[in-house]
């Protein structure tokens, strides 16, 4: 167990030495370039560009130009003093027919990123899949269908064959709460879907697409090769201790959490989730063996973190285009925390919490922060500085409830700041930033805000001092 300061010491916190400091983006919030060198549409693509689904009306054409513009983003990177860096692949961009050889010109993008990473020493991790799935394999049924899942090992075999020499770090999915059940239950997230059948089903067969392409990657690789994925958690709690609240809450908790923790951590799926469920789906779409696939051993957990949920059992279905399939009944209550520009609320016990819920419950393998951080309106003084004091104070706090975790014997070997810079936020398009760096969409111009300058200093000393500030 790494050693380091007692939380309520006068001393600086210390993170465990080699402690990972990274920042995350994802490539369809990035890219931009949509339609250069092969690359086929994305159900994003599609989404965005359907009028009513983004807030702001943006879509992700231009994003940060990432595409053209990334050797610029690798030295921000190395200015942030940052070890790691967490990107995902366009799978459009590397297999435009979502089947067959790989594009030569997609790969050699990523390629170069990837040696351009390596040459400042930062180490580069791959995520396979944060969401942009080709159109054509949507067309062919996406995410519901069972084939799909062999599509993805396959696609993951094939870039790993390319890639896999000078990337260790390998996670097969992105948070496929939001890819099955935002996409295809509630219909918020491409491809808009409001069918929640639909939405489990998709959970199985991403978390199916993740165990099979760890199987075809695991024969080939070197034992410096680390194998995981990662998952959106929030700890959930019920409004009072009233039976009917406390229920609405395991159930929450069931589909927000356990639905992925157990099939991934324990190889099956949680008894009282296939219960409440049972009017809707009698999971046949899962077969003999699958949950083996799904269950195998990981090398480590990507933990994406944001907000705990305050939960009331509610009267009658009311809420229908909700990712809480069968559970449209619970009503989801503010707290009174404060929040961030994006109404979530935050909590860094919530992320204390969660890291040593994972650690008792599931005996979890080696943890990861793969994301955290918070969206506030962000503009550039008349000095050209952007001043983010509340984001600072934001990471400061999470920062000191990760080391509080570590401390008390949490195995959690690093963080990665969502994001790099600010992108195409999803549904919210361009009006949410999440950036340690400004970006200003028309000119493409980057301004490390304070908060970046801040995270550089907790990079170097590899820690916080002993005062928040
Ligand atoms: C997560 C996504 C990431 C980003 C943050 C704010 O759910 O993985 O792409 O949008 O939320």
């Amino acid at each position: 167990m790494p050693t380091s300061d007692s939380p309520d010491s006068t001393l600086d916190l210390t993170f465990p030495e080699g402690f990972g400091w990274g920042t995350a983006t994802a490539s369809y919030q990035i890219e931009g370039a949509v339609d250069v060198d092969g690359r086929s549409p994305s159900v994003w693509d599609v989404f965005s560009h359907t009028p009513g689904m983004i807030t702001d009306g943006s879509n992700g054409d231009r994003a940060d130009d990432h595409y053209r513009r990334w050797p610029e983003d690798v030295a921000l990177m190395a200015d942030l003093g940052v070890n790691f860096y967490r990107f995902s692949l366009a799978w459009p961009r590397l297999q435009p027919d979502g089947r067959g050889d790989l594009n030569a010109a997609g790969l050699d993008f990523y390629a170069r990123l990837v040696d351009g990473l390596l040459e400042r020493g930062i180490t580069p991790w791959v995520t396979l899949y944060h969401w942009d799935l080709p159109q054509v394999l949507e067309e062919a049924g996406g995410w519901p269908e069972r084939d799909i899942a062999y599509r993805f090992a396959d696609y993951a075999d094939r870039v790993f064959a390319r890639l896999g020499d000078r990337v260790s770090y390998w996670t097969t999915l992105n948070e496929p709460y939001c890819a099955g059940l935002l996409g295809y239950a509630a219909g918020v997230h491409a491809p808009g879907r409001h069918e929640p059948i639909s939405g489990i089903r998709a959970v199985h067969h991403l978390l199916l697409g993740h165990g099979l392409a760890l199987d075809a990657l695991r024969p080939r690789s070197t034992p410096d090769h680390q194998f995981g994925l990662t998952l959106n958690l929030s700890p959930v709690s019920p409004a009072t201790d009233s039976e009917a609240d406390v229920d609405a809450s395991r159930r929450i908790d069931a589909l927000a959490n356990r639905l992925f923790l157990d099939p991934v951590l324990l190889g099956r799926y949680p008894d009282d989730l296939i219960q409440d469920l049972e009017p809707l789906t009698s999971f046949d779409h899962v077969r003999d063996g699958d949950l083996e696939h799904i269950g195998q051993p990981i090398d480590l957990l990507g933990v994406n973190y944001y907000m705990p949920f305050r939960v009331k059992a509610g009267a009658g279905h009311k809420y229908h285009n909700t990712p809480y399939v069968g559970a449209g009944d619970v009503d989801f209550q503010a707290s009174g925390r404060p929040t961030t520009a994006r109404g979530w609320e935050i909590d860094p016990d919530g992320l204390y919490e969660l890291l040593m819920r994972l650690t008792r419950d599931y005996q979890a393998p080696p943890l990861w922060i793969t994301e955290n951080g918070a969206a506030y309106h962000d503009r550039p003084d008349g000095d050209g500085a952007v001043h983010d004091p509340d984001r600072i104070a934001y990471l400061d706090g999470h920062f000191r409830a990760a080391h509080r975790a570590i401390h008390d014997g949490v195995d959690l070997r690093g963080y990665f700041i969502w994001s790099l810079m600010d992108n195409f936020e999803w549904s919210y398009g361009e009006s949410s930033r999440f950036g340690l760096v400004h970006v200003d969409y028309d000119t493409q111009r980057r301004t490390p805000k304070d908060s970046a300058h801040w995270f550089a200093q907790v990079t170097r000393r590899n820690g916080l001092p002993a005062t928040a500030p």
